[in-house]
Formats: structure tokens, sequence, C-alpha cells
């Protein structure tokens, strides 16, 4: 089932992200329900704060032809380590149709909970890195557009205040997704 999709500035996507406790059919539900919202938005990424639930759970999926199995849910992640610093060209599902180059880094390791409640251990490089990292600072209520300097993050606030409905309805406007705006 898709869910509605948050779209900046929304407030839950500014809340710091709720640890989930339970381990239960109705959580596999919900992530179920995310993968199926970030794929219809053509996404490599996608945190619960972006369908509205302020929870420390995101999907990442970077499957290629070449390695088609590269979708993992991340719950109540911490980052161990992240190292060689890099300009990244990044977009979110929440800012559709924006694209900005951010600082980030493209190497990383990150522990989180998978759905039935285990711990796992990820290394992860390149554009994988960069989605774990874009998506862990989701659930600190932080976008990527935080990562600007002050000088084009207030330039990209106002373009995005003028644009929001026209881009976001351009980007969307193949797709089934519904957007909550506020
Ligand atoms: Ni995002």
């Amino acid at each position: 089932m898709l869910l509605d999709l948050i779209i900046y500035p929304h407030p839950v996507l500014k809340a710091v992200a709720k640890p989930i406790e339970v381990f239960d059919e109705s959580l596999s539900e919900l992530i179920a329900n995310i993968v199926e919202t970030m794929h219809e938005g053509a996404g490599v990424g996608l945190a619960a704060p972006q369908v509205g639930l302020s929870l420390q759970l995101f999907v990442v999926d970077t499957s290629t032809p070449e390695e088609p199995s590269a979708l993992r849910t991340y719950i109540n992640p911490r980052i161990i380590l992240q190292d060689k610093p890099i300009l990244w060209e990044e977009g979110c599902l929440s800012l559709p149709g924006l694209y900005r180059e951010v600082p980030t880094h493209q190497h990383v390791i990150i522990e989180a909970r998978d759905a039935r409640g285990e711990w796992f251990r990820e290394e992860a490089h390149d554009l994988r890195a960069v989605a774990i990292l874009h998506e862990f600072a989701h659930l600190q209520g932080s976008l990527f557009i935080d990562r600007l300097n002050p000088v084009k993050r207030n330039l990209t606030k106002k373009y995005w205040a003028k644009n929001a409905a026209k881009l976001t309805e351009h980007t969307y406007r193949d797709t089934k997704l519904h957007c909550k705006m506020n």
C-alpha cells in the first residue's frame, strides 16, 4: 500500500525520530509499504518521517542490474564510522525536483536492527554510503539542504518556497503518489 509522502517543510521532517521497540507483523507491513512508496517515487532511500512517522527506520535500495538485491531496512541505526569526505549532488523525495551538491562521506560503517530486531553491521561505499547518511540524517530531523552553506541554504529555501507546488506536481505527475505539504 502506498503511503502519503511528506513534502518539505512539513514539521515531522524536523523532528528527532523515536526508537522502535516492537518487532512484529505490523512493523513488517509498514516496511513493505515504505519500500513500495520509495519505489513509486523512484528513490534510492526513504525514511519513516517522510511518510509522517517519527520512527527510527529507513530503507535503502541501490539495486542495479549487476547488483539486483541491494534493498535493506535499517532500524534504530547508529553510525560507527564515516570518512572520505566528498561533495555529492543529492536529492530527496521530500524535496522533489531539487538537487544540490552538498558535503557528505563516501565510506560509512553502520549498525542497525533488521525487521526481526536482529543487529547487523554494514560497510558501504559511494552511492550507498551517501544514501545511508542521507536517510540517517532524516531520523535526526535534518535534510540535505541543511548541509549547504548558510547563503546557499537561504537561497535554496526561498527557491523552494516559490516552486514547491510546481516541482512536486511535475516530479510525481506520472506516479500514484499522494503528497502532503502540511
Ligand atoms: Ni531524503
